[in-house]
């Protein structure tokens, strides 16, 4: 395989990536060779990763227990920290018991193949994320596609699938990574109740966001129960790295024996555990955070839609921008960032329409998300 010849291909077609490295800390502007902008592009939605109480507690974890883990978690790599911080994630959850991964990815590329075997269906909403996809690819399960947060033709497959009998789990984002819209997880919870089904809620996006931070279920007034998995991560309000599983004793301690990208995978450091527990205790004793992160959000889709994008008053932060083409993305993001303000162009694969992904945070000033707009209203002409 020539695999210059398909990287010239990808550059015909604009869909080459190039990273752009910062040189400082992430927050509400960060720097990238040498020139610093207005920072729209960062999952930090609380503006924890650089907060100094937060650093703090990682720093005194990595002296107390140096960096490397040296192990998997099963053999010596855990620490009484993170199974510190697996109880508190499933009190914070409201579930029984949690179970920490190195990361969102190794999440659910580990627990949906551990937790279904080729008995199973799953249902999967159409716009789940890379990480669901490939935890799906790796599940012997029957699968099935619902199309996006259409309870109605899910009810339609899920009637289907009832003859042979089949353990059956739905699959679906809290909020949508590329879209920011919300799943209706009060109604999907009532169809995965009448069909006896598993809700598996991806609440990446939600947790520390929606419901007090404590994610979609307490959004929804949706109390956790045994046939309810939450999985999550720490590496985007709560401003650090690992992704988790949060459900009933007998999923967790299953996860424990079976989930290949835990047992098979050296531990994350204790210093991201200490800097995890840290981040949800700040996010409860700082609701005023959570609330400012909300005023921006409303701020930024009320100005967007004032200079007529057509944007969503959903209550998140990710604000997409789909445009008619990834030449017209990049052309705006570029625009962009010649006026001091980095918003990427998301492109097919990630998504099947280009868009500018907006990302908001309780960092951002009012004028910031100002400057924002009146930038995007005159790139756009
Ligand atoms: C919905 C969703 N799930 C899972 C992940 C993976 O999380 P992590 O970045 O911690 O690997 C992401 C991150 O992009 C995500 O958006």
């Amino acid at each position: 395989m020539d695999y210059y010849d398909k990287i010239e291909e990808l550059k015909r077609q604009d869909l080459l990536r190039s990273v752009k490295d910062r040189d400082c800390r992430t927050g509400r502007t960060i720097t990238i060779a040498g020139r610093e902008f207005l920072n729209f592009s960062s999952n930090d939605y609380l503006g924890l990763a650089s907060n100094p109480v937060i650093v703090r507690a990682a720093q005194n974890a990595l002296m107390d227990f140096g960096h490397g883990a040296g192990a998997s978690r099963l053999l010596s790599g855990g620490t009484s920290l993170h199974a510190m911080l697996e109880d508190k994630t499933a009190s914070f959850k409201g579930a029984d018991k949690a179970v920490m991964f190195n990361s969102g990815y190794a999440a659910n590329t580990g627990a949906i193949p551990a937790l279904t075997d080729a008995h199973c269906a799953i249902f999967s909403d159409a716009l789940n994320h890379a990480s669901i996809v490939d935890g799906c690819k790796l599940s012997a399960a029957k699968k099935y596609i619902y199309k996006h947060n259409d309870l109605n033709h899910l009810e339609t497959l899920l009637r289907k699938s009832q003859n042979p009998p089949t353990n059956t789990f739905v699959i679906t984002e809290s909020v949508f990574s590329m879209d920011g819209d919300v799943a209706d997880i009060y109604n999907l919870h009532m169809l995965c109740r009448k069909y006896d089904t598993v809700l598996y809620i991806d609440d990446a996006h939600a947790t520390g966001v929606l419901g007090n931070g404590k994610g979609a279920l307490a959004h929804f007034n949706v109390t956790p129960d045994n046939n309810i998995i939450q999985m999550g991560t720490y590496s985007k309000s709560l401003g650090s790295v690992g992704g988790f599983v949060a459900a009933s004793e007998a999923v967790i301690d299953y996860l424990f024996n079976t989930a290949r990208s835990l047992i098979y995978s050296t531990a994350l450091p204790a210093s991201a555990a200490a800097a995890s527990l840290a981040a949800i205790d700040y996010v409860v004793a700082h609701p005023e955070l959570i609330s400012r992160l909300r005023g921006n959000i409303t701020a930024c889709r009320r100005m967007l839609l004032s200079k007529e994008f057509s944007v969503s008053m959903d209550l998140t932060p990710i604000i997409p921008i789909v445009l008619d083409s990834t030449v017209e993305t990049l052309r705006i993001s570029g625009r962009l960032l010649d006026s001091g303000i980095y918003v990427p162009a998301i492109r097919p694969p990630t998504v099947k329409t280009p868009r500018l992904r907006i990302s908001i945070s309780a960092s951002h000033e009012q004028a910031d998300i100002a400057h924002l707009a009146n930038a995007l209203a005159e790139a756009r002409k």
